[in-house]
């Protein structure tokens, strides 16, 4: 199995500490940063917006990852891939023309991802895998950091797995929300490639040790 790729979610950042904690994740083993925007008409929640990831770009040495929790997120690829987004994914449950919103990421440079709700199911991605770098697994209803990993998300991932690889296609799997030590090496095991992890690590007495913890898991 690969090394797994570990993108700590500054969604469980201290926000009023932002470079700081951007400069503890520079000097950790993570792969990726990952970047939570919510709009309150998605999810019922607000995160943070363009100014905030811009003022992480100037700090982060790590790619950005930005997981768009936004109805019509079309609007604003091109200003999330000016901030600095290295990836951008979009929900399937908000794109209407989801392949066309793809290729617009595309065309922008950035990779492209594309994110699943819990009661989405995989096959809803058959005709879009071969098309896309991520598949965003969310193993929490979106919204809000902290909450219980959903358990389901075992076989989703092996699903996905397996339509990954029947249609040759190269995208990542990454797990969104409630990632822990325990549930690592079984998503590992399933085909994960990607663990996001928010309160996991900036709850974590030594965040740096807990993303190392992550990252020697196989
Ligand atoms: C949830 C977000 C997640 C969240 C994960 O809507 O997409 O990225 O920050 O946080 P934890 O790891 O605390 O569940
Ligand atoms: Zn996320």
């Amino acid at each position: 199995m690969q090394t797994p790729i570990i993108a700590p979610s500054i969604l469980a950042a201290d926000f009023a500490n932002l470079e700081r904690e951007v400069k503890m994740i520079n000097a950790s083993e993570a792969d990726w940063m990952h970047v939570d925007i919510m709009d309150g008409v998605f999810v019922p929640n607000f995160s943070m917006g363009l100014p905030v990831v811009e003022a992480v770009k100037r700090h982060a040495k790590k790619p950005l990852d930005v997981h768009l929790m936004i109805v019509n997120p079309e609007r604003y690829l091109a200003a999330f891939c000016n901030a600095g987004a290295h990836s951008i994914s979009v929900h399937v449950e908000a794109c209407t023309h989801l392949h066309s919103t793809i290729q617009q990421i595309k065309a922008l440079g950035c990779q492209a991802g594309v994110a699943i709700n819990p009661h989405t199911p995989v096959v809803q991605l058959e005709n879009i895998i071969a098309d896309i770098d991520l598949v965003c697994v969310m193993s929490v209803n979106p919204g809000f950091g902290g909450q219980k990993f959903i358990e389901h998300t075992y076989r989703k991932v092996e699903k996905l797995k397996k339509l990954i690889l029947d249609n040759n296609a190269h995208a990542k799997i990454e797990i969104d929300g409630g990632v822990n030590q325990q549930n690592a090496k079984l998503l590992l095991d399933a085909g994960a490639d990607v663990l996001v992890a928010g309160n996991f690590v900036f709850s974590s007495e030594n965040p740096i040790e807990t993303i190392r913890l992550l990252k020697a898991i196989r």
